[in-house]
C-alpha cells in the first residue's frame, strides 16, 4: 500500500476528525513534508482536504474516482478483490488482466481503469470507454472445471450485473444471450470473458465488465450498431461507481462460491428468470443463415436451447438472437 493510500485510510478511520500532520507522519513513519506532498496529490487527484494551522487536516469530500485503497476498503468478498489493480488509463483491461494471469497472479484478481483506450467488445468489436462515468473491469477467476464448462461463467456475472443494478441503482434490466445486458431493449453493459487453457485444463478465465453508468446522451458514438443505454439515462440519477462495483464484487463473490459448491443449475435458473427472451418466438442469425424457434433455456454448458416447430431442440452456440415480431 502506497504512502497515499495509507494516509487515505487513516482519514477513512476517523471521518470527520483532524489528523495533524506530526500524528499521520509518525504513524506512517514519514517525514511532515512526504505527508504534505501526499496531501497534495490527493488535492490534485480531486480529494477536498481541509488544512488548518493549529488542527491539521481534515477530509471533507472524496471525488468519484475508483483507486485500490477505495475499492478495497470495506469490501466484503471471501475470494473476489484479495488483490486489485486499479488505473486511470489502460488499453484494456482484459488484456491487463490476462497478462497479469500468465504472470501468476492470484485468483479473484480485479482489474479496474477509469478509461480504456482500445477496449474491446465481443467479435472484435470496440467498446466505448471514456473516461470518468462508466465502470470497466476485469476478474481473474481459477476455476478446476472442465474447459467446456468455461462459459458456463458469462452467466454468473450476467446475472450479478442485472441484480446490482436492481439493488444499487433501482433499475430493473433482462440478460440477453449470450452476453447482453439490456434495459428496454437497449445495451447498458456487455460481457468479454476470455479463457487461457490447455486441452484439459483451465489456467484462467477472465470475465471482463462493461457497464454504462453515468454516460450521457452526448458521450455516445455517433454510429453504433445496436441501442445503447446508461443507468443515468434511464433514471436521470448519476451513479456512484465506487459503490456499484463493491457491490457487484461482492455479489459475484457469493455466486461464484455456489458455482464451485454446486455447479452451473442455481445461476442457470437465476439466469432463465432473468432472459429477456424466454419462450419467445426468434430467429438466430448464424452468420451462414438463419433458424427459428422458440427459446427454452440454457443447456448445462451455457449453450442456447431452441426447440424448433418441429419439437426438436438445438443447441445454439453462437449467433445473434432477435425477437420474431408476429
Ligand atoms: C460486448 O458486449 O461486446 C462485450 C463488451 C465488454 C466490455 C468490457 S469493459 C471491461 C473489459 N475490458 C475490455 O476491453 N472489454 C471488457
Amino acid at each position: 500500500m502506497t504512502s497515499r493510500d495509507k494516509i487515505l485510510n487513516l482519514f477513512r478511520t476517523c471521518p470527520d476528525q483532524y489528523l495533524s500532520g506530526q500524528d499521520i507522519s509518525r504513524s506512517l513513519n514519514i517525514s511532515r513534508t512526504a505527508v504534505w506532498k501526499q496531501v497534495k496529490v490527493l488535492r490534485e487527484l480531486g480529494f477536498e482536504i481541509e488544512a488548518k494551522h493549529s488542527l491539521g487536516y481534515r477530509l471533507l469530500a472524496t471525488p468519484d474516482l475508483l483507486l485500490t485503497s477505495e475499492i478495497e476498503s470495506g469490501l466484503n468478498c471471501q475470494l473476489l478483490g484479495q488483490s486489485v489493480v486499479s488505473l486511470a488509463e489502460t488499453d484494456s483491461t482484459n488484456v491487463l488482466a490476462r497478462r497479469l494471469g500468465e504472470e501468476g497472479a492470484l485468483e479473484g484478481t480485479v482489474v479496474v481503469a477509469d478509461r480504456q483506450s482500445a477496449g474491446r467488445g465481443r467479435l472484435g468489436r470496440r467498446w466505448e470507454s471514456p473516461p470518468g462515468i462508466n465502470l470497466y473491469c476485469s476478474i481473474l477467476l481459477r476455476p478446476k472445471i472442465p474447459v467446456q464448462q468455461a462459459p458456463q461463467l458469462t452467466f454468473l456475472s450476467a446475472v450479478a450485473v442485472v441484480e446490482t443494478l436492481k439493488e444499487v441503482c433501482h433499475l430493473s434490466a433482462e440478460v440477453k444471450w449470450p452476453n447482453d445486458i439490456l434495459v428496454g431493449g437497449a445495451k447498458i453493459s456487455g460481457l468479454l470473458n476470455e479463457m487461457n487453457a490447455e486441452t484439459e485444463q483451465i489456467h484462467f478465465v477472465i470475465l471482463g465488465v462493461g457497464v454504462n453508468l453515468n454516460m450521457t446522451e452526448a458521450q455516445f458514438p455517433d454510429i453504433l450498431n445496436y441501442p445503447a443505454t446508461s443507468v443515468l439515462l434511464e433514471t436521470g440519477k448519476p451513479v456512484d461507481r465506487l459503490i456499484f462495483l463493491q457491490a457487484f464484487l461482492q455479489r459475484l463473490d457469493l455466486y461464484y462460491a455456489e458455482f464451485l459448491k454446486e455447479g452451473f443449475s442455481p445461476v442457470r435458473r437465476r439466469w432463465e428468470k432473468l432472459c429477456n427472451m424466454m419462450n419467445m418466438q426468434v430467429e438466430v442469425d448464424q452468420g451462414g443463415g438463419s433458424l427459428c424457434g422458440t427459446v427454452v433455456g440454457l443447456d448445462t454448458e451455457g449453450a442456447l436451447r431452441l426447440q424448433l416447430d418441429n419439437g426438436q431442440v438445438e443447441r445454439i452456440l453462437a449467433g445473434d438472437v432477435r425477437p420474431v415480431k408476429i
